[in-house]
């Protein structure tokens, strides 16, 4: 009988040229650049190609891929339809997941194997998870839906569909910035259930739609959300000590730290933590920030030893914040950017593939008697 792993902690689910981590060290690079360089020089979009295709784009290459994402903003009219007839009061990623599978059915295209469909999949892909966000916050708003406009880039664009105003240069960078430390992480759980999805040859919105449903989950995507509630519940950063004797003493997890694979703070979470510092110059310094700052101190005091820091949705939430996008909307945010690496994932599954089918240790009964239900 094979030895069960719980969670497959450190068993290898796939081999992928996508990203690497060093847990150890705090390293993060895609296709070999490491995420600090990135987050310096590159865009979102640039990055995306980056993990789909391997290497940073030529100019050429950039400026086409770059088009077609704008233009493929414009998504079928009767998808505003779908979203209309949604809950608002539904979350939004439970909103994203059938925003995906409904868009998958407006493709025409059945052989992704064929490299133009795949390319043409992947930009519609890429380009229709911020409007469907944004569309969605509209409609449940009572709002008219604010049409796209090709010409801005992935998060500037988000954000005006989102306000309608014309997006503030930081702001959007910030954006930017956070969408590129999202886009890929190894093999993540939503990581992992694509590649499972993937290995089916379903198509690639079935995919996508698959690996949103893994990330809506609080030990996973679902976290940056949990933060901020946690920050607002502690209020004060005079009242964090005590509150993290509390849960310590209850065992009970802290939101926004933690890593099954990094054991020093995540490199994200230090990213994240110096864009807030450059919203917070230019539009005001949030208080909840001081009792996070605490909340980090307090938290590594106690529990550091055992490789607890914080990781990437430690951050994200105050920046997200600072940026007015609604909380519930964290959660999409960050699988609009994870779309890049699940598309990466999706592509890589498909050369040499091999369906998913892993074994199980049986812990049930054998030969059971069948008793007729009414003598049961
Ligand atoms: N707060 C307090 N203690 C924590 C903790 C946290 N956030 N994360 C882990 N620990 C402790 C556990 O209680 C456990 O302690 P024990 O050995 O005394 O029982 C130990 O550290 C190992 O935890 P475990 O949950 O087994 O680690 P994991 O690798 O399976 O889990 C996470 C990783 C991310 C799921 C986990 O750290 C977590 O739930 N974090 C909070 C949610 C979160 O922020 N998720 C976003 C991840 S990017």
């Amino acid at each position: 009988m094979p030895e069960l792993i719980p969670g497959l902690a450190g068993v290898p689910a796939a081999e992928s040229a996508v990203s690497f981590i060093d847990g150890q060290k705090g390293l993060l690079a895609y296709r070999g650049h490491p995420i600090q360089v990135l987050a310096e020089r590159s865009t979102f979009q640039e990055v995306a190609w980056l993990l789909l295709y391997g290497t940073l784009p030529k100019r050429a290459e950039f400026d086409g891929f770059r088009e077609q994402l704008g233009t493929r903003r414009e998504i079928p009219e009767r998808m505003y339809d779908v979203i209309r007839a949604l809950p608002g009061n539904g979350h939004p990623m439970d909103a994203l997941q059938a925003c995906m599978a409904s868009l998958g059915m407006f493709s025409r295209h059945t052989d992704f194997r064929d490299a133009s469909t795949a390319d043409e999949a992947i930009t519609r892909i890429l380009a229709a998870m911020p409007v469907m966000v944004a569309a969605f916050d509209r409609i449940r708003g009572g709002e008219d839906v604010v049409p796209p406009r090709p010409e801005l880039d992935t998060a500037a664009n988000f954000l005006w569909m989102l306000t309608g105003e014309e997006p503030d240069e930081l702001a959007a960078r910030v954006l930017d910035v956070a969408l590129i430390l999202h886009a890929d992480h190894t093999m993540n759980a939503s990581t992992f259930a694509a590649r499972v999805v993937a290995s089916t040859e379903a198509d690639p919105y079935t995919v996508v739609s698959s690996a949103i449903g893994a990330l809506t989950g609080p030990l996973h995507g679902g976290a940056n959300e949990r933060v901020l509630d946690q920050l607002r519940d502690i209020g004060e950063a005079e009242s964090v000590e005590a509150w993290v004797d509390g849960q310590v003493a209850a065992k009970k997890k802290i939101m926004g730290f933690g890593h099954r694979v990094y054991k020093v703070k995540d490199p994200r979470a230090d990213i994240l933590q110096g864009l807030a510092i450059d919203l917070f110059e230019k539009l005001g310094r949030t208080p909840l920030y001081d009792t996070a700052v605490t909340l980090e101190d307090e938290v590594v005091k106690r529990l550091g030893d055992k490789g607890i820091h914080p990781n990437v949705d430690f951050y994200s939430g105050i920046v997200y914040s600072k940026l007015q996008i609604p909380i519930d909307l964290f959660t999409p945010v960050f699988a609009m950017a994870r779309t890049a690496g699940w598309l990466a994932h999706w592509r890589e599954q498909m050369v040499d593939n091999k369906i998913f089918r892993p074994a199980q240790v049986y812990a049930g009964v054998h030969d059971a008697e069948y008793v007729p239900i009414d003598e049961r």
